[in-house]
C-alpha cells in the first residue's frame, strides 16, 4: 500500500534528534525521501544509517543563510525537488531577564526565529513553481509565558506570527505554511528533567492528559499537516500538548529552589 506522502521529498531541520528525528522516520515510513539537516554531525550519521536509501544527511547551521541555501540545494541535487519542509531546529536557555547574558538571548532568537525565517525563505524559493508545505515547530511557549524563558518564549511567539505571515504571502503560489506547538515532550532537549523529578512531575501535572509527550506524538501531527489530509490548513499553529496550553506553566524557579 502506498504511504501517505509517497514520492514526496522532505527537508527536516533539527532532524538528527528528538522531534525532528521522529518526524524524519515517520515521513520515510510513509514513502517520502528525507533530507535530514542538523549541525550535530555525529547524530546525523546515526539517522542516515536508520533511513538508508530514503534518507540523506546534510550538515546545516540554520543561523547561517549560505548554509541554509546549501541545505535546500542538497535536497534538489540528491532527490530532484522539495515538496515538504519541517523546521524543527531549536533550543532554549534559562535565565531571568535581569540576569540574561545578551549573547545567549541573541543565540536563542537567532536559531529559533531567524533560523526558521531563513529556512522558510529558501524552502519557499525551491517550492514556488510546484507548490509545497512548510511546517514550523513552535511551542506552547509561543503563547504561554514562562519565567526564566524570555528568549525562548519570544522566539516561539515570533515563529507563530512568521507562520501566519508566510501563509498569507505563499498561499497564492500554492505553498501551505503551518505550525506545531508542542507541549512537554521527552527528547534530549528535556532530558535534564530526568535528573530533577520535581520539575518533570510539575510538567506532567500541568498536562491534562497526564503524561509527557513522545516525539512520535508530534511527528504524527506533522504528517497530518504535510499530507493531503491537511490540505485546507494554512497559517495556523496546531497545539499538540496533551491540553497543557490551557493550564498554567510550571513555576520552575520555585520548584528548583525546593
Ligand atoms: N522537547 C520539548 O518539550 C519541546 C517542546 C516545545 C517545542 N519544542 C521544539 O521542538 C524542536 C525540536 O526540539 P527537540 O525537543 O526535538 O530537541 P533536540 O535537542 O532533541 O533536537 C534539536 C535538534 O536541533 C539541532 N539544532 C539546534 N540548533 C541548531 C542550529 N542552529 N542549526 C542546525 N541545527 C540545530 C540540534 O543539533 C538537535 O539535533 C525545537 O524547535 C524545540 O524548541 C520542543
Amino acid at each position: 500500500m502506498a504511504g501517505r506522502i509517497e514520492g514526496r521529498v522532505a527537508i527536516v531541520t533539527g532532524g538528527a534528534s528528538g522531534i525532528g528525528r521522529a518526524t524524519a522516520r515517520r515521513f520515510a515510513a510513509e514513502g517520502a525521501a528525507v533530507l535530514v539537516a542538523d549541525r550535530n554531525e555525529t547524530l546525523l550519521a546515526e539517522v542516515a544509517g536508520e533511513l538508508g536509501e530514503q534518507g540523506a544527511p546534510v550538515v546545516a547551521e540554520v543561523t547561517d543563510e549560505a548554509s541554509v541555501e546549501a541545505m535546500v540545494s542538497a535536497a534538489i541535487d540528491r532527490f530532484g525537488k522539495v515538496d515538504v519542509a519541517v523546521n524543527a531546529a531549536g533550543f532554549g536557555t534559562y535565565a531571568t531577564i535581569a540576569e540574561h547574558p545578551v549573547e545567549e538571548f541573541r543565540a536563542v532568537l537567532d536559531t529559533c526565529l531567524t533560523g526558521v525565517m531563513l529556512c522558510v525563505k529558501h524552502e519557499a524559493r525551491a517550492m514556488r513553481d510546484a507548490g509545497g508545505v512548510i511546517v514550523n515547530i513552535a511551542s506552547i511557549n509561543a503563547r504561554v509565558p514562562a519565567e526564566g524563558m524570555a528568549a525562548y518564549c519570544c522566539a516561539k511567539a515570533g515563529v507563530e506570527m512568521l507562520t501566519r505571515i508566510a501563509a498569507i504571502e505563499l498561499g497564492p503560489v500554492g505553498i501551505r505554511v503551518a505550525g506545531i506547538g508542542p507541549g512537554f515532550v521527552d527528547t534530549p532537549l528535556t532530558a535534564f528533567t530526568q535528573a530533577v523529578p520535581a520539575i518533570r512531575d510539575a510538567y506532567v501535572a500541568a498536562t491534562p492528559l497526564g503524561r509527557a509527550g513522545t516525539p512520535e506524538d508530534i511527528a504524527d501531527a506533522a504528517l497530518f499537516l504535510v499530507s493531503d489530509d491537511g490540505r485546507w490548513v494554512s497559517g495556523d499553529t496546531l497545539y499538540v500538548d496533551g491540553g497543557a496550553m490551557h493550564k498554567g506553566y510550571p513555576e520552575l524557579a520555585r520548584i528548583a529552589a525546593g
